[in-house]
């Protein structure tokens, strides 16, 4: 059906590429955050986690098992141990075993891009977001940051500092082009404490009695639940608009989840699909 404005006189919802066009694209690779800004995608969503020699790296799960050709936990490994896996061919091979595959046929295999296929820093990620020839916004999750007690948040903020991406003292005008999201309000305040106009996302997994009236931890201006939350509390969206935040929605793939999300207006989803779910908005 047609896409309609729910929201009349609000801005369009935005749509956030969840770690990159990662339908499309092994996820958290230059491709898919590539594939995103082709999509039109007004933001890229990545999640960092430190390697053992403190380097920011977008890698979803604590170990590399599942994305990648090599075993352990990204806090064990060096940033060189990373650079040496494949961080693709796994999407190739789940595609393939999906598919009824022609054993004549040639693999179509990429492997041979390091685009597709090698681990991505989270410093080469934002020269991506500077080089673009529009503005695209970032939206970084940071992973078990309790563990690191604060490291994970410094260095972020030290990153992001280096690419402009701090308020400058000088106060001359600037717009975030950065948000950071967490399920811990720890490491959103750990943020707020180094640069407190980098906006922060409160992500909730379950609306637990302390959330449900739409209120997020001091500080934080972002609510950012889970779409299953608004399946269950569709109420949830207007309560947090009423107590001054947006909504962020993660991960709205499933054509009646982005209807949903559409009906009840909340502010961006963040989807695997960004091109599909611009088309279904009627943004692109
Ligand atoms: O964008 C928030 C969402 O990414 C949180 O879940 O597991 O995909 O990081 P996860
Ligand atoms: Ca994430």
């Amino acid at each position: 059906r047609p896409a309609q404005d729910v929201r009349p006189g609000r801005p369009a919802i935005s749509v956030i590429a969840h770690r990159g066009a990662s339908e499309d694209a092994p996820e958290h690779t230059l491709a898919a955050y590539r594939k995103a800004i082709e999509a039109g995608a007004d933001a890229l969503e990545c999640d960092v986690r430190l390697t053992a020699d403190g380097h920011l790296v977008c890698v979803h799960d604590r170990r590399v098992n599942r994305t990648s050709n090599g075993r352990g936990a990204v806090s064990a490994l060096e940033l060189a141990d990373l650079a040496a896996l494949d961080f693709g061919s796994w999407k190739d091979d789940l595609e393939a075993a999906g598919r009824a595959v022609d054993p004549t046929e040639e693999p179509d295999r990429q492997t041979d891009d390091p685009e597709r296929t090698s681990v991505l820093t989270l410093e080469r990620l934002l020269e991506l977001v500077a080089d673009a020839d529009r503005r695209v916004e970032l939206a970084i999750e940071t992973k078990h940051p309790t563990r690191w007690a604060g490291q994970v948040e410094e260095r972020l903020v030290e990153l992001l500092a280096r690419f402009g991406h701090t308020k400058p003292a000088t106060g001359a005008d600037w717009t975030p082009q950065v948000r950071v999201m967490s399920f811990s309000a720890r490491s959103l305040h750990r943020v707020r404490a180094a640069a407190p106009d980098i906006p922060g996302v409160y992500l909730m997994q379950f609306l637990t009695p302390r959330h449900r009236d739409g209120r997020l931890p001091p500080g934080v201006g972002i609510a950012g639940p889970g779409v299953r939350i608004l399946r269950a509390h569709p109420e949830y969206v207007a309560k947090a608009h009423r107590a001054g935040h947006q909504v962020h929605v993660w991960t709205v793939n499933d054509p009646s989840d982005v209807e949903l999300c559409q009906e009840l207006g909340v502010d961006a989803v963040i989807t695997n699909r960004p091109k599909e779910v611009r088309s279904q908005l009627g943004l692109g």
